[in-house]
């Protein structure tokens, strides 16, 4: 075999530019166009923030106020979405019901589009599909948590904003300002994330010119992973697990000793830690005082310090947004399209990026499989040796 030098994992290489967002781990930083997500996250609502990632550009009040109106009219489940979904076993994966979700979308709004080349679309296009899908997500991931309960599907508010609507549809009661801000806050720190595998998924549908929906009904397969999105919901796994404070030593010995991945920990780029984490651990913190749960705040402070002082390795976003999604009243299983729900941001912004400048994605492999081989020595009714 000849010597290549194989980015397994494609770990460290650089595959083009992006001016959505720079994660720096050196710095322990993570800028949205520019802006750090800790400064986002703390003045702006998640609108702007969609603004800013699909525009380059925080909006005007204006701008604000009409990209709020549309997200308005496009809010409601239709028929078609609710059915698509009523149709799927009450115990599939809610990943599956929102993936399934947003091809219903796309599939309904490119109806009588029959040449593959036109399904691309315009710049506008793609930007008034990307708002579609911000908008109608909300509704599918809020309907499934009921559906799963066994309640009835909630209506979409028109007098109220993106993350009180969100909560709204999904517990059907007004919440307190503490969570709408926890709740916000954690769909910003979400929003984003450069290169990760669901973007980088998205990016390679996309430079195959097919269209916006089906990049993202790729990127929610990648995102389900408990490698990458699914690690939050498998922190409340672990917690539940792990049951109190005081069982975390005998917990992570025998979770160590049977080499098990700890979720919610690591980083592929962040080695000192995940940027994001101290503003939404400061959310939950809050969230921990808003409910009265001090024995949330102590099992997660004994498992990240008995972790990271036994590996090193550090918590990643999912650590405090399980268990803040957790307190809020989320299902464990509603936590991973919670991500969706944010990342459709930043997912339809590289989308959008890519057919700007796109070159068709196709890596090359280095074969390691048998030599040429001919057919003449096949014989099929003998054992494979
Ligand atoms: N628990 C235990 N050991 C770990 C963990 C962990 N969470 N993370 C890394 N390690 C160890 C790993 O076993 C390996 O040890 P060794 O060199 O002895 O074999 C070493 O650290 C390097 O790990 P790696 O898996 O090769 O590093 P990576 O850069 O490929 O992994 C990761 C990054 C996120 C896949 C990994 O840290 C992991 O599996 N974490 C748990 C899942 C998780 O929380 N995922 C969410 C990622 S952040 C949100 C997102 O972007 O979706």
């Amino acid at each position: 075999m000849t010597d290549i030098d194989i980015k397994k994992g494609l770990a460290g290489v650089t595959v083009d530019y992006t001016a959505v967002s720079k994660v720096n781990p050196d710095t322990n930083s993570l800028l949205y166009r520019g802006y750090p997500v800790q400064e986002l996250a703390a003045t702006q609502p998640f609108e702007a923030v969609a603004y800013l990632l699909w525009h380059g550009e925080l909006p005007t009040a204006q701008q604000l106020a009409e990209l709020r109106a549309t997200e308005r009219r496009y809010r409601a489940l239709t028929d078609e979405v609710k059915q698509a979904i009523d149709l799927l076993p009450l115990g599939a994966h809610p990943m599956d019901e929102v993936r399934t979700a947003a091809s219903v979308i796309g599939a309904a709004d490119l109806a009588g589009i029959d040449n593959v080349m036109d399904a691309v679309g315009t710049p506008e296009e793609n930007l008034q599909r990307s708002i579609r899908l911000f908008a109608a997500l909300p509704a599918v991931v809020a309907y499934g948590q009921r559906r799963r309960r066994g309640q009835e599907l909630v209506v979409a508010r028109d007098d109220l904003n993106y993350a009180e609507n969100f909560l709204w549809m999904t517990f059907g009661e007004d919440v307190d300002e503490v969570v709408v801000d926890a709740f916000n806050t954690s769909m910003i720190l979400y929003a984003e994330h450069s290169f990760n595998a669901s973007t980088f998924t998205a990016r390679v549908i996309a430079s195959t010119l097919s269209d916006l929906y089906s990049a993202v009904v790729g990127a929610i397969g990648a995102l389900k992973g408990p490698l990458h999105g699914g690690a939050n919901e498998a922190v409340l796994h672990i917690f539940d697990e792990i049951g109190d404070a005081w069982n975390v030593n005998s917990w992570l010995d025998e979770a160590l000793a049977a080499k098990r991945k700890i979720m919610g920990f690591g980083h592929r780029v962040y080695k000192r830690g995940d940027s994001r984490v101290p503003t939404m651990k400061a959310a939950l913190d809050r969230l921990v005082d808003h409910y009265d749960r001090p024995d949330v705040r102590a099992l997660y402070s004994a498992l990240e310090n008995e972790f990271v002082s036994r590996k090193g390795i550090y918590p990643n976003l999912d650590y405090p947004s399980g268990p803040a999604y957790n307190l809020m009243g989320f299902d464990t299983l509603t936590f991973t399209p919670l991500f969706v729900a944010a990342r459709i941001t930043g997912w339809t912004a590289h989308i959008m990026e890519q057919q700007a400048s796109n070159a068709l994605i196709r890596p090359l492999s280095a074969y390691n499989g048998p030599d040429e081989r001919h057919i003449e020595g096949y014989v099929p009714d003998a054992a494979n040796a």
